[in-house]
């Protein structure tokens, strides 16, 4: 969803055509969140625009600043940038020692995409105060109102407007009063007025060369690159330590990891309430109390990011998506490294409340999309190795139903973004209800991961392709590793513990292995390209991999779908079962394996188009006369076996969507992380 991006330089000369790169690039990187529409405010000359077409002076003595939004995609905004830089006649090369620009990406809530309601917003005539804002703001017709009464005129759609008005409007009285105010007083002022969630940056030639950003609910990162030395990680271990720092540098704001990466490892992810005002070149945090008049200030440390440039690169792939289904092998084994040595589960982030785990009333286990189907996997194994009882919950249909919830229960939020607003939403109700809350995530520093009692990073990398891929499997080994640390040692499960220990440390070879089903998919793709749809029955272990195969063929192939329990096609899908409609089936080997033979049989019978997901070596038991193509996979724990078999349904999801000529890592409609109920 939304997207915002910040850059200042600080002590070192950069041209205006690099400051314009840096932001256009922040956009591309922030482009897989999914977005309609962009837009970037960067600095004039000082002689431009010193008057308005009427006449009207500017109110500021610094340059105006260029604002530029455009609807689509960026390298429409790249195109528009350009020729209106040129119909400017700016200089491209001009240097500037500092320079602080905004940027940002927007997926449409209020109003439809269009270049007055992009970001960044404005204050109106001038500019005076530029905004971009990821979240929503949930009382902005009553700030509109009032702000209409003071004269305002507005010109967007967007909740955001608001925002850049009344910090005018803050400006102005505190001009007309006595005395100065300082930037971070106007957004201090701004924000008491404001509700619902956000994260803003906040450009203005009042206060040349100044960014501030400011959060409550979305995430916000502050990226910091020390130039000129290798000490740099020495100097600055925390944020205090940039104070009055004139060290050259370039800092950044961004919605998260991946638009930073390229330019430096040294983060800080900023909390709820706090205000980061970056002015000549140091960096100061803020927190913003509603009681208080005065905010304190806050030390933060730097984190060092773990993620390489890589993975946020196609490399020699044409897709993301296919680019992070093969990476599987790896992102499995970076998933459990350092947590699975010698047999022994070690889940650090979870010690001090394993016994509370352990006397929950039930675990509840809550998501939504593919997350909520890594979940449901886990289900099975955790029912048979524990003594604890699981329910599942989709995280809208929980704060639907208002579904009960108690002190007694563990709920495991599964979030691959950790921004879901759902699952969010979900959290906040189930703390409320004093609920053990434990989150597992893929997003360092995100609201999910803050916001829990406890928790996992499943370290599977940064995920760019809208459908998730990558981030399940590794998903689905966290769910075992969970239940193996909270299961009881009894004799009776020693025999399934340990086989379960010694499948995972394997798991990486075969699933490379199953990646050599590449072609084969392909040549499946090919034969169903044309089809209005396509069914996966699955049961047990895998009644989640049908839903999530289902999931993928829907959302990249934008094809029909459904994933369905097999031990529910007789209560009514047998009906749609005729030669054309084609079928797949997953038996693989298990404890149901005898019970999805027999539903082949009963497909047979109606001359159902069948594919079936067998074991290796199992085609002659699965398919006697032949007749059904088969996707022989190795058999594995059968547990494990859900991260085996999802693979050939990820690989035929991305060569249909292919084939059939679609957007593979930004389906239409659809956003990486979904921040709006
Ligand atoms: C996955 O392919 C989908 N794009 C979607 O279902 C996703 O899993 C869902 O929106 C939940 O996202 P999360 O894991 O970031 O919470």
């Amino acid at each position: 969803m939304c997207g915002i991006f910040a850059y200042l330089n600080y002590n070192v000369g950069r041209e205006r055509r690099y400051v314009l790169e840096v932001l256009l690039n922040g956009l591309r990187r922030l482009e897989y969140r999914g977005y309609d529409s962009a837009g970037i405010a960067i600095d004039s000359d000082l002689t431009l625009e010193a008057q308005n077409e009427n006449g009207k002076c500017k109110p500021y003595h610094s340059s105006s600043p260029l604002v530029f939004r455009q609807e689509g995609k960026i390298e429409s905004l790249v195109t528009s940038v350009y020729s209106e830089v040129d119909k400017l006649d700016l200089d491209l090369e001009k240097l500037f020692l500092v320079h602080a620009g905004i940027a940002h990406t927007r997926w449409a809530t209020h109003g439809v995409p269009a270049p007055k309601n992009s970001h960044p917003q404005s204050s109106g005539e001038f500019d005076e105060f530029l905004v971009v804002h990821n979240g929503i703001i949930t009382n902005y017709e009553v700030l509109k109102q009032t702000l209409v009464r003071q004269g305002f005129k507005f010109e967007s759609d967007t909740d955001t407007e608001v925002i850049p008005k009344l910090a005018k409007f803050v400006f102005d009285q505190a001009r007309d009063g006595e005395g100065g105010v300082t930037f971070s007083q106007v957004v201090m002022e701004v924000m008491r007025q404001l509700e619902g969630a956000y994260a803003l940056i906040f450009k203005s030639p009042h206060y040349p060369n100044e960014l501030i950003a400011c959060k409550r609910g979305s995430t916000l990162i502050l990226g910091v690159n020390e130039l000129g030395g290798e000490t740099s990680r020495h100097l600055f271990h925390d944020v205090k330590a940039l104070t009055a720092n004139e060290k050259p540098k370039e800092l950044f704001f961004s919605s998260d990891l991946c638009a930073i990466v390229e330019h430096t490892k040294n983060y800080a992810a900023i909390e709820d309430n706090e205000i980061v005002h970056i002015k000549d070149g140091s960096v100061s945090i803020l927190r913003f109390d509603n009681e208080k008049e005065m905010p304190a200030s806050v030390q933060r440390a730097l984190s060092v990011l773990e993620m390489e440039v890589e993975q946020i690169k196609k490399g020699d792939f044409d897709h993301f998506m296919k680019k992070e289904i093969h990476e599987q092998p790896g992102s499995l084994t970076t998933s459990m490294r350092g947590r699975l040595k010698n047999g022994i589960v070690g889940l650090g982030g979870l010690k001090d409340h394993m016994r509370t785990i352990r006397r929950s009333r039930r675990i509840i286990f809550i998501g939504c999309g593919t997350s909520y189907h890594a979940a449901l996997a886990a289900r099975p194994i955790m029912e048979e190795l524990t003594d604890v009882p699981v329910t599942m919950e989709i995280a809208s249909d929980m704060l639907d139903r208002k579904a009960l919830i108690f002190k007694e229960d563990t709920a495991v939020f599964v979030s691959q973004s950790g921004e879901t607003a759902d699952t969010l939403h979900a959290l906040e109700y189930a703390l409320e209800n004093g609920a053990l809350c434990l989150g597992v995530t893929n997003t360092v520093g995100s609201t999910l991961a803050r916001k829990t009692h406890c928790g996992v990073h499943i370290n599977a990398g940064c995920e760019i392709g809208v459908a998730s891929t990558k981030a399940y499997t590794p998903q689905l080994v966290w769910d075992k590793r969970l239940t193996l640390a909270i299961g009881s040692d009894k004799l009776s499960t020693l025999a399934k513990r340990e086989a379960i220990i010694a499948g995972l440390t394997k798991l990486p070879e075969q699933v490379r292995d199953v990646l050599k089903l590449d072609g084969e998919m392909k040549v499946l793709a090919q034969s169903l390209i044309d089809e209005q749809s396509l069914l996966m029955f699955g049961r047990g272990n895998n009644y989640a991999t049908a839903l999530e195969g289902a999931l993928k063929v829907k959302e990249v192939a934008l094809m029909h779908s459904e994933g369905m329990l097999a031990g529910e096609m007789k209560h009514g899908p047998l009906a749609l079962v005729d030669e054309h409609l084609p079928i797949i089936v997953i038996a693989t080997q298990d404890d149901s394996f005898s019970k999805q033979q027999s539903v082949i049989q009963q497909l047979h019978a109606r001359k159902g188009r069948l594919i079936v997901m067998c074991s290796k070596g199992d085609a002659s038991l699965v398919c006697p006369d032949g007749r059904s193509r088969v996707i022989e996979v190795p058999q594995v724990a059968d547990c494990l076996q859900p991260i085996i078999n999802i693979i050939p349904l990820q690989l035929l999801a991305y060569h249909l969507t292919v084939l059939r000529g679609y957007d593979v890592d930004q389906p239409r409609n659809l956003a990486k992380s979904v921040t709006t109920q």
